[in-house]
C-alpha cells in the first residue's frame, strides 16, 4: 500500500494520542475479610501501581478507519475509553476534534428501565442532538436497528444483539465526527455485521474517523486499511492493517 493511506501526516489530525499513559491501581485484597482484617490491623490496602497504557502515541487523520490489535487485557478499551473521554490519561495529552460517538460496551449509556424509544431520546442527547434533530431522525434510527415494534419495550427485556442493533443505529445517526467501536459488533448475527459493515464503509467515505476494537481479522481487514498493535499497554506496531494482523499472529 501506499504512503497516502496516512493523511495523519499531512491532512488534519482528527485523534491525537501524545505519549498517553494510564495507571489503575491493582488490589491485592481479595474478599472483604481480608480487607476487613487489614483495617483492624492498620495496615496498609496494598495496591500495587500497573501501568495499562505507557507512553501510547499516535494520531488518526480525519476520515481514516483505524483497528486497534491485541491480545486480552493489551489496553485496548482502555485506549478507546481515553479517546472517548470516560478515562482521563495519568501521563500525555489526548486530543479529538469534533464529537466522539462511543460503542464502547454493549448497552453502555442505556438504562434498562427505560423503553428502547425513550433510550434512543435519552442517547442522542447525550451525543449533542436536540429534540427537533432526533425526532427528525428518530425513524430512521428505529428501521436500521430492524428492532420494530419492540422499539416500546423496556431495554431490560432485550437481547444482547437487540441492544446491540439499537445503540449502533443511534450512534451511526448522531452524524459523529468520530466513531468508536469495541467489540460490541461481535454480538450482531451475519445479516446484521454485514450491514454494519457496509454503513460503516460508507460513513468513512463521508470522512467520519472510526477507531475499530474487533478479534475478527476478518472484519477488521474489510473496515480499516490500518492497523496499531497494542501487547501489554505499549505499541508495538502501527502500519497497514494486513501486516498488523500477521504482526499479531506471529
Ligand atoms: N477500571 C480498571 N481498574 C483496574 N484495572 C483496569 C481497569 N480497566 C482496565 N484495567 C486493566 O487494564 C488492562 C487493560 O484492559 P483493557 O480492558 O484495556 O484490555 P483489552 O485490550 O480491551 O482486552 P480485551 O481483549 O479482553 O477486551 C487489563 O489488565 C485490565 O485488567
Ligand atoms: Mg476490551
Amino acid at each position: 500500500m501506499s504512503e497516502t493511506i496516512y493523511p495523519t501526516v499531512a491532512g488534519r489530525p482528527s485523534i491525537v494520542l501524545d505519549h498517553v499513559s494510564k495507571i489503575f491501581l491493582r488490589r491485592n485484597t481479595h474478599s472483604f475479610k481480608e480487607a476487613f482484617v487489614g483495617w483492624i490491623k492498620r495496615a496498609r490496602v496494598r495496591a500495587d501501581e500497573f501501568r495499562a497504557l505507557n507512553d501510547v502515541s499516535f494520531q488518526v487523520g480525519e476520515g481514516e478507519a483505524v483497528a486497534v490489535l491485541g491480545l486480552n487485557g493489551s489496553g485496548k478499551s482502555t485506549t478507546l475509553k481515553l479517546v472517548s473521554g470516560v478515562l482521563e490519561p495519568d501521563g500525555g495529552r489526548v486530543l479529538t476534534r469534533g464529537r466522539v460517538a462511543g460503542l464502547i460496551e454493549v448497552g453502555a449509556g442505556f438504562h434498562p428501565d427505560l423503553s428502547g424509544r425513550e433510550n434512543v431520546y435519552l442517547n442522542a442527547a447525550i451525543l449533542g442532538m436536540n429534540k427537533k434533530e432526533i425526532d427528525e431522525t428518530f425513524d430512521a434510527i428505529v428501521e436500521f436497528s430492524e428492532i420494530g415494534e419492540f422499539i416500546d419495550q423496556e431495554v431490560k427485556h432485550y437481547s444482547s444483539g437487540m441492544f446491540m442493533r439499537l445503540a449502533f443505529s443511534v450512534a451511526i445517526h448522531v452524524h459523529a465526527d468520530i466513531l468508536l467501536v469495541d467489540e460490541v459488533l461481535s454480538v450482531g448475527d451475519a445479516p446484521f455485521r454485514a450491514k454494519c459493515a457496509r454503513k460503516i464503509k460508507e460513513l468513512t467515505t463521508q470522512g467520519i474517523t472510526m477507531l475499530v476494537v474487533s478479534h475478527d481479522m476478518n472484519m477488521v481487514k474489510e473496515l480499516c486499511e490500518r492497523g496499531i498493535v497494542i501487547s501489554k499497554g505499549r505499541k508495538v506496531f502501527d502500519g497497514p492493517v494486513e501486516e498488523a494482523v500477521e504482526f499479531l499472529r506471529a
